[in-house]
C-alpha cells in the first residue's frame, strides 16, 4: 500500500505498511532492520513507480522525438525538479545526477582539482570522514601536489572548531566535510563551518549522504557550494545520487567524463560541451533511478522532516537510555551533543562481529566493523563497533528486541 497523504500525528504502523521488506521473517524471527545508515528500505511508492516505468515508459531520454522518449525525459527531468525543491536549489540545472555520494565527491575532486588546484594548495577534511571523502582527495593531491589537512576531533567525536579555524589559511582551496557521521552519528556544525570558510572566500563541499534521510536541507540558507548525497539511503534506488553545485562553480569546471549527451558539437578536431546539467551527465543515465528517487522525495515530503526528526530523536534517546540502563559494560562510541539516530557501541570485550552475528540469528540487522571509517576507529583505538542506525519506520519495540538480543549475546560470551 502506498500512501501520499500527510500523516499526522506520526503513525508508525501505517508508515510501516508502506515498506514491504520490513514484513519478513529472518532466521525464523520477524526482521528488525537497524542498518539504515548503510541503506534504507524502499516504500511501495518507489517500487511501483520503477515498475511502471519499465512496464510502460521505458525509453532513452534527451534523444528521441517519439512519445516514449519524451515521456521518459519528462519524468526524469521532473525528478530533478523535485530534488531542486527538496534542497531549495536556485536552479534545476544545479542538480546533477550521479551514481551516488562517492561519484559526486570524485567528480568534484577531479574537475575542481583540474581547474583550480596547484602544488602547495591545501584541502581540508575532517577526522570524521567516510573513506569516500578521504581517498578521492588523496588521489587529487597525488595528481596536483596539493596537501590534505584534517580537522581533529575530541573523544566524544566532535570536531575541534578551534583547530579548524587554525587550519583555514591562504593556501586552503576547499573544505570537504561530512555533515553527519555514518559511523557515530555526530552532526557537525556545518553552518558555522561554511561561514568561517566563506570569510576567507573558501568554498565548502558537504557529504550529505546521512543528512538527507533525516533532516531538512536548504542549500541557499546554508550557502553551501557543493552538496553530495545518495538515493538509496533516502528510501530511493541504489546507483543514483545527486551532486548539487552552485552554478558559478559548475559553469567553470571541466567535464568529469566524456561521452554522449554531454556534448554540444563533436568533430575529430574539436569538441564543445553541452550546457548544465548535461555537461556532467555523460552517457545514458540511470533513468529509472532518477524517477525512483523522485518518488522517494514525494514519499519523504508526505511524512515531513519535522515528524521524521521528532520520531528519530525519540528512538535515539530511548535506545541510548535502554542500552545504558540494562548493561553496565556497554560503551557508546560517539557521544556528541548533536547526534542523528545512530548508536555505535561495544558490548564488554565481545568483538563487534560476534555481537552482530548473534543478533542476526535473532532477526536483528545491525552493521559491524569500521563502517568505512578506519581513521575514526584508529583515533579511538578500537577495531570497530556494532552500529544500530534507525529510520522513521523503526520502533521502540524493535529496540527492546535488540536489548534482549544483547542479553543473549552476553549469556553466550559470559560477559
Ligand atoms: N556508508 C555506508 C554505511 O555507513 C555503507 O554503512
Amino acid at each position: 500500500m502506498s500512501s501520499l497523504s500527510v500523516i499526522t500525528p506520526f503513525d508508525v504502523e501505517t508508515i510501516r505498511q508502506d515498506f514491504p521488506a520490513l514484513h519478513q521473517m529472518v532466521h525464523g524471527k520477524p526482521l528488525v532492520y537497524f542498518d539504515n545508515a548503510a541503506t534504507s528500505q524502499k516504500p511501495s511508492l518507489v517500487i511501483d513507480r520503477i515498475r511502471k516505468y519499465y512496464e510502460r515508459d521505458n525509453s532513452n531520454i534527451h534523444r528521441g522525438v517519439h512519445y516514449l522518449s519524451q515521456q521518459a525525459t519528462e519524468m526524469y527531468e521532473e525528478a530533478r525538479k523535485k530534488i531542486q525543491t527538496l534542497i531549495n536549489a536556485r536552479q534545476s540545472y544545479e542538480v546533477l545526477f550521479t551514481k551516488g555520494t562517492t561519484e559526486g565527491i570524485n567528480l568534484i575532486a577531479y574537475s575542481f582539482g583540474q581547474k583550480w588546484i596547484k602544488p602547495g594548495d591545501e584541502i581540508i577534511v575532517s577526522a570524521l570522514e567516510h573513506h569516500s571523502n578521504i581517498v578521492p582527495w588523496q588521489m587529487m593531491c597525488e595528481r596536483t601536489g596539493a596537501q590534505l589537512r584534517v580537522i581533529p576531533m575530541n573523544d566524544a567525536a566532535e570536531l575541534d572548531m578551534e583547530a579548524y579555524a587554525g587550519l583555514l589559511n591562504e593556501r586552503t582551496r576547499l573544505v570537504a566535510t561530512v555533515w553527519i557521521s555514518n559511523a557515530l552519528g555526530t552532526i557537525n556544525p556545518v553552518a558555522e563551518m561554511i561561514r568561517m570558510a566563506h570569510e576567507r572566500n573558501i568554498p565548502v563541499m558537504l557529504d550529505g549522504a546521512q543528512a538527507l534521510p533525516h533532516m531538512q536541507v536548504d542549500v541557499q540558507a546554508l550557502d553551501v557550494d557543493f552538496l553530495t548525497f545518495s538515493g538509496h539511503k533516502m528510501f530511493g534506488p541504489t546507483g543514483i545520487g545527486v551532486l548539487y553545485g552552485k552554478e558559478k562553480w559548475l559553469e567553470e569546471m571541466p567535464p568529469f567524463m566524456g561521452g554522449g549527451d554531454m556534448i554540444e558539437k563533436v568533430s575529430f578536431e574539436k569538441t564543445t560541451y553541452n550546457e548544465l546539467p548535461h555537461k556532467f551527465e555523460a552517457g545514458t543515465p540511470h533513468i529509472e533511478g532518477g524517477i525512483g528517487l523522485g518518488a522517494a522525495v514525494d514519499y519523504i515530503q508526505s511524512i515531513g522532516y519535522e515528524a521524521i526528526g521528532k520520531w528519530e530523536a525519540d528512538l535515539l534517546q530511548y535506545g541510548t537510555e535502554q542500552l545504558l540502563t540494562h548493561f553496565d559494560d556497554i560503551r557508546i562510541v560517539g557521544t556528541a551533543a548533536h547526534k542523528a539516530s545512530v548508536i555505535s557501541f561495544l558490548v564488554g570485550d565481545i568483538h563487534p562481529y560476534d555481537t552482530g552475528t548473534i543478533l542476526d540469528q535473532l532477526g536483528i540487522a545491525v552493521r559491524t566493523g569500521h563502517h568505512c571509517t578506519q581513521p575514526i576507529m584508529t583515533r579511538l583505538g578500537i577495531p570497530g563497533t556494532v552500529r544500530a542506525s534507525f529510520a522513521f519506520y523503526n520502533t521502540r519495540e524493535e529496540i527492546d528486541r535488540m536489548i534482549s538480543g544483547i542479553r543473549q549475546v552476553k549469556k553466550m560470551f559470559k560477559s
